[in-house]
C-alpha cells in the first residue's frame, strides 16, 4: 500500500470516527433526558435527534461512517507489526472488541425496526425490551452500561490522539474537552438508569393493578409482530458469529505479528557499521528511535520539516517512491534524489543510511530541547518601521539619533506591552512584536490592531515633542498579519530567545513595507481586520500580490491608524 493511500485511509478512519463520536454525543444527550421523564426523552428523540440522523445526509454520514470505520479499524488491528503498543492503544482495541458484541446486535436490531419495519421506538419500548425477562434485567443493564463506557472510551482515546497532533489549541482547551469526555457519558448513563427505573415502576404498578401484560402491550403498540422473528435471528446470528469473528481477528493479528517478526525483518545500517533489524515498513526514524540513536526530528516525524533527512548510501531493493507530502518537502528544501526524510521513508529491503543533521548541539544542554525544536502555532505578528530613518540619521548627530531611537522604542514598546503584545526584536529602526497571550486568535488580532492604533497616537505626540528640539518629524509604517508560524527558542549562546519564523511572519513584514506604496500608516491582512472586528472606514481594500505567496492576499490599508475603531 502506498504511503499516500495509507495516509488517506488513516484520515478516512479518523473522519468516520469523528462522525460516529458526534452521533454518540447526541445519542447520550438524548438518553440523559430520561432523567426528566421518558416522555421528554422520547419527544426530543422524535423531534430533534431523529430528524438529523434519519435525514438523507444523516443516514449516509452515520451508516457510511459505520461501514467505513469498522473495516478500517479491523484492518489496522490485523496489520499490526508488533504487540508493543501503549496501554491506551490496548484499551482502545480491547474495549471496542468487547463493546461491539452488544453494539452490533443493538445497531442491527434498531436498523431493522426503524428502517425495515418503519417502527417508531420511544424510550418506554426500549426499556420494556430490557425488562422483559426478570432474570436478565441486571445482566442487560450491566451489559448496556459497559457497552456505553467501552465505546465512549474507545472514541475518546481516538479523538484525544487525533486532536493532540492536529489541533493547535487542543492542549490549551483540554479542560473543556474533559467536560465532554466525562460529562456526556455520565449524563447518558444517569438518563439510562433513570428511564429504566421509571419504566420498572410503571411495570410494577400495572402488574399490581392486574395488568400482567403491560410490557407486551407497550412493545406491541410500536413493534409489528412480524419483526420479532427477524430480531431473534439478529440475536442468534450475533451470538453465533461474533465470537468467530473475534477469534479470526485475533488469529490474523497474531499471524501478522509473527510473520513480521520471523520473516519480515530488514536491516538498516547506520554510520560506524551500526546495524539494527526492524519489521519491513518501519520508518527509518522509528528505527533510529527504537535503537535509541540520536536523530533530529524537529516536527516530531510529521513531514513538516526536513531535519530528519538522511542520505541513502545503498539499498538491496528499490526504495518506495516519496509520497506527495515528502516530495513537496524535499523540493522545497532543494534536496537531491539521494536524500530522503527518515520519518517518511519506510524501506522494505536492507539499506544503509547516514543521518545528515548534526545531532550534537549546544542547544541540547540548555535543558529546553522541546522549546528549541519550536512548535507550530497561530500567531499574530506586528511590524513597525520608522519612516525616513536614513534621512534622519544623515541629518542628525549620531548621539541624537540614539536618543530619538530610544524614545521611539520606548513609545512603541509601551503601546505593545499595554496591549498584551511581546516585543520580539528590534532590527535597526524596525520592531517586531508577537501577540499570543490571548486565549483566541480573535483576541490577539484585536490586541495587535489596538497596539498599532496606540503607537500611531503616541508617535504623533512624540513627534510634536521632539520637533521642539530637533527638526525631525517622526512617522511610522506598520503591518499586521496572522497565521501559522514556528515559535520556539532560536539563536546561539547568550542570544537564544523565543521568536517566530515562517511565511506568515514574512508576510507581516511585507505588509509593513507596503505602507510606503499606499502612503498609509498601517496595512493589515483582511483576516486580521475581520478577526479584530475592524469597523468599516475610509480604507483601501485590495487583493495584492505578496512575494513568496502563490495566491493574492486581501489587505486593508489604513491611512491613519490612530482613527481605528473596533466593534
Ligand atoms: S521529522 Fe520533520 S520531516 Fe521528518
Amino acid at each position: 500500500m502506498t504511503d499516500d493511500l495509507n495516509a488517506f485511509l488513516i484520515r478516512l478512519r479518523l473522519y468516520s470516527g469523528v462522525v460516529l463520536f458526534v452521533y454518540a454525543i447526541t445519542h447520550l444527550l438524548n438518553h440523559s433526558l430520561n432523567v426528566l421523564s421518558l416522555d421528554a426523552a422520547s419527544y426530543a428523540k422524535e423531534h430533534y435527534f431523529r430528524p438529523i440522523w434519519k435525514s438523507q445526509v444523516g443516514t449516509i454520514a452515520l451508516y457510511g461512517s459505520f461501514i467505513v470505520h469498522v473495516p478500517l479499524g479491523v484492518m489496522s488491528i490485523i496489520s499490526r507489526k508488533s504487540f508493543k503498543i501503549s496501554t491506551r492503544e490496548w484499551l482502545q482495541i480491547i474495549f471496542i472488541i468487547l463493546a461491539l458484541f452488544v453494539f452490533v446486535q443493538h445497531v442491527a436490531s434498531m436498523y431493522l425496526l426503524t428502517r425495515t419495519f418503519e417502527a417508531q421506538i420511544p424510550y418506554e419500548v426500549l426499556y420494556s425490551f430490557v425488562l422483559f425477562d426478570p432474570n436478565e434485567i441486571v445482566a442487560s443493564t450491566i451489559l448496556y452500561t459497559l457497552m456505553t463506557v467501552f465505546i465512549w472510551v474507545h472514541g475518546s482515546i481516538g479523538l484525544h490522539n487525533a486532536l493532540t497532533f492536529r489541533m493547535k489549541s487542543y492542549s490549551k482547551n483540554f479542560r473543556k474537552f474533559l467536560i465532554i469526555y466525562f460529562g456526556v457519558p455520565i449524563l447518558g448513563l444517569f438518563g439510562f438508569w433513570a428511564g429504566l427505573k421509571e419504566q420498572s415502576l410503571a411495570m410494577y404498578f400495572n402488574i399490581q393493578a392486574g395488568n400482567e401484560n403491560f410490557l407486551m402491550s407497550v412493545v406491541s403498540k410500536a413493534v409489528p409482530m412480524e419483526a420479532f422473528p427477524s430480531l431473534e435471528m439478529v440475536d442468534a446470528l450475533t451470538l453465533k458469529y461474533y465470537p468467530v469473528f473475534v477469534l479470526a481477528l485475533l488469529a490474523l493479528g497474531l499471524f501478522n505479528v509473527l510473520r513480521t517478526k520471523y520473516f519480515g525483518q530488514i536491516q538498516i545500517t547506520y554510520p560506524n557499521n551500526m546495524a539494527i533489524k526492524v519489521p519491513k515498513g518501519t520508518s527509518v526514524l522509528e528505527a533510529s528511535r527504537a535503537a535509541k540513536l540520536p536523530h533530529k526530528s524537529v516536527c516530531g516525524g510529521r513531514g513538516r520539516c526536513t531535519t530528519c533527512r538522511i542520505k541513502v548510501a545503498s539499498s538491496d531493493g528499490s526504495l518506495p517512491q516519496p509520497s506527495i507530502h515528502e516530495q513537496r518537502a524535499l523540493d522545497r528544501a532543494g534536496l537531491d534524489q539521494s536524500i530522503r526524510l527518515a520519518c517518511q521513508l519506510k524501506p522494505v529491503a536492507n539499506l544503509s543510511v547516514t543521518p545528515l543533521m548534526n545531532t550534537e548541539s549546544e542547544f541540547d544542554v540548555v535543558g529546553k530541547a522541546h522549546e528549541l525544536s519550536g512548535k507550530e502555532q497561530e500567531t499574530v505578528i506586528l511590524f513597525v518601521d520608522l519612516r525616513n530613518f536614513t534621512k534622519l540619521s544623515e541629518t542628525t548627530l549620531p548621539y541624537d539619533v540614539v536618543y530619538i531611537l530610544n524614545k521611539y522604542y520606548a513609545t512603541c514598546g509601551k503601546a505593545i506591552e499595554a496591549n498584551s503584545g511581546r516585543l520580539d526584536k528590534f532590527i535597526g529602526d524596525g520592531i517586531m512584536a508577537i501577540f499570543e497571550a490571548g486565549d483566541s486568535i480573535e483576541k490577539n488580532c484585536k490586541e495587535a490592531v489596538k497596539a498599532a492604533s496606540e503607537i500611531s497616537k503616541q508617535i504623533k505626540l512624540l513627534s510634536t515633542d521632539l520637533s521642539k528640539e530637533f527638526s525631525a518629524e517622526l512617522k511610522c509604517g506598520m503591518g499586521i498579519h496572522t497565521g501559522q508560524s514556528i515559535v520556539g527558542l532560536m539563536g546561539y549562546g547568550d542570544t537564544v530567545s523565543r521568536t517566530a519564523i515562517g511565511d506568515n511572519v514574512n508576510v507581516a513584514s511585507r505588509l509593513e513595507q507596503m505602507t510606503k506604496a499606499y502612503n498609509s500608516e498601517l496595512v493589515i491582512s483582511k483576516q486580521v481586520a475581520e478577526k479584530a472586528k475592524l469597523k468599516k472606514g475610509d480604507f483601501v481594500e485590495e487583493a495584492v500580490e505578496v512575494r513568496g505567496r502563490n495566491e493574492k492576499l486581501d489587505i486593508v490599508s489604513i491611512p491613519d491608524a490612530s482613527q481605528i475603531q473596533l466593534s
